[in-house]
């Protein structure tokens, strides 16, 4: 398996390539990102995607119904990388896509045409597992024992299940940012037994310094610059053509925070197109938070551009001057992806190029009005989640999305992964600053507070409306 795939450079002018045994994170002579790339004409590649359906009942007990269960492992011939017997598995990936009519109506869009892919289904609760079961993977067949992250909530908590999961378990360290992290997420990382640092700074100082650990002390990477996260990640994408009867939606809509999902969907696309597996590729929108939206600088006001891989690196160091020069620090309710200096950047171009892409960005205020709209007619998200119904919103009322297409939106993690955001939204109030909860006053269009009633039936009977 391992000569039939390589890690290589993605930068056209580079292309150095290393082999899946070494442990690096960047290409070492030109420091770009690195790709799993396949030599697919020695690997046994299905015909069609139907070959996958036999698998999806499996609950077996034996080592092939154990890689049958996950949602990633069932599409092992689309991310072989790793012999069977180093997967590390827990039955992840078992996600649904929903297709949600009263939510399609309200947002003004035809029954039929909008999809939810709920990806906080996931074991740990957000679409991270899908990558973390990959590089897990590769962390147990190199014989790692410690495993590293920077993360904004989601990553470290996947990242500390997987740790103490794995067998034998790892030692999962996770940097997180001061006051940056929801108590859902950082109760995760705390209860599955990660060594977790809270650094003094935002996520973006928290992945520089993680970087800088990992190379000194021999911690084994986890961020989403580890390339076998993306393979993993690529799953999701399969499985909405899963869901949808292996039928291509018009449109991808996903949250953008560090990249790594979007750079992943749009390799997955590539190679199923290349493999003659589908006909045709959708298009992508990718949506940043107002208050963290460097891609949308960079691409929707700069114009940037994947070109080939020779995109223009000036207009990127540009805007981080500036951001240097003015302490600019990203701000955003969905904490998730309050990143300013998205690690995948590169690959998310290239995404972009791949799916015929867009960006996008969204007000916290609109994020959380989707967020609660997402409750209110599904299984609910977290704030980063439901920028990607409010991208759908916006580009349908921008008519960039016709009435008669199709639109998955990427719900990227569970609704009570934030639950302070929730109340907030709905009550009005700081919950974590309130102690006992005071007097309401709700100020969203869809908030839903509850009413303050006597312990009286007559008085509670009315609440009810009783006339
Ligand atoms: N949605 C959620 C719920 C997330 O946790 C993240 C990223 C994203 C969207 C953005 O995805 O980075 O692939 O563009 N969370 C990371 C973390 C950064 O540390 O948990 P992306």
């Amino acid at each position: 398996m391992s000569d039939k795939a390589h890690q290589v450079c993605i930068n056209p002018d580079c292309r150095a390539t290393y082999s899946l045994d070494e442990i690096i994170f960047s290409c070492s002579k030109c420091k770009s990102l690195l790709d799993i790339v396949y030599d697919w004409d020695r690997l046994a590649v299905p015909r069609s995607l139907e070959f996958f359906e036999h698998r999806w009942g499996t609950k077996g007990r034996t080592a092939a119904g154990r890689l049958d269960f996950s949602g990633i492992w069932r599409f092992r011939e689309l991310l072989p990388f790793v012999p069977e017997d180093s997967i590390v598995t827990i039955g992840e990936g078992r996600t649904q896509l929903e297709q949600n009519d009263p939510l399609a109506r309200h947002i003004g869009m035809k029954p039929g045409k909008l999809f939810l892919q709920y990806e906080g289904l996931n074991p740990s609760g957000s679409f991270k597992d899908n990558g973390m079961t990959a590089a897990f993977s590769l962390a147990k067949r190199l014989g790692r024992t410690r495993v590293a992250c920077a993360s904004t909530g989601n990553t470290s908590a996947s990242l500390a299940m997987f740790a103490h999961k794995s067998d034998p378990p790892m030692q999962g360290i996770v940097f997180i940012g001061s006051g940056k992290i929801a108590y859902g997420k950082l109760s995760q990382a705390l209860d599955y037994g990660a060594l977790t640092l809270q650094i003094e700074g935002d996520f973006d100082a928290c992945l520089r310094r993680v970087l800088q650990a990992s190379d000194r002390l021999g911690l084994y990477l986890m961020n989403s610059v580890n390339p076998y996260r993306l393979e993993g990640q690529k799953a999701i994408m399969y499985r909405v053509l899963e869901a949808r009867d292996w039928e291509v939606p018009d449109w991808i809509i996903v949250p953008g925070g560090n990249l790594g999902n979007c750079s992943a969907f749009g390799k997955a696309f590539r190679e199923l197109h290349d493999l003659g597996l589908i006909k045709r590729i959708p298009r992508l929108a990718i949506i940043n938070a107002t208050g963290a939206n460097t891609l949308y600088q960079l691409v929707t006001k700069d114009g940037l551009r994947w070109n080939g891989g020779r995109y223009d690196r000036a207009t990127i160091s540009g805007l981080y001057a500036a951001m240097d020069e003015s302490h600019y620090l990203p701000h955003t309710i969905a904490s998730a992806i309050e990143i300013s200096r998205p690690v995948n950047l590169p690959k998310a171009l290239r995404a972009i190029d791949i799916m015929n892409g867009l960006v996008r960005e969204v007000s916290d205020d609109v994020i959380l009005e989707h967020k609660a709209l997402v409750g209110k007619y599904g299984f609910g998200c977290e704030p980063a989640s439901a920028a990607s119904v409010a991208g759908a919103h916006m580009l349908f009322d921008e008519k960039v999305i016709s009435p008669g297409e199709t639109v998955v939106c990427i719900l990227t993690g569970h609704v009570l992964k934030d639950p302070d955001a929730t109340v907030m939204y709905h009550m009005g109030v700081d919950m974590k600053h309130a102690t006992p909860p005071p007097q309401v006053t709700p100020t969203g269009a869809c908030s839903n507070s509850p009413k303050r009633v006597p312990d009286d039936l007559e008085a509670i009977c009315a609440a009810l409306g009783e006339k």
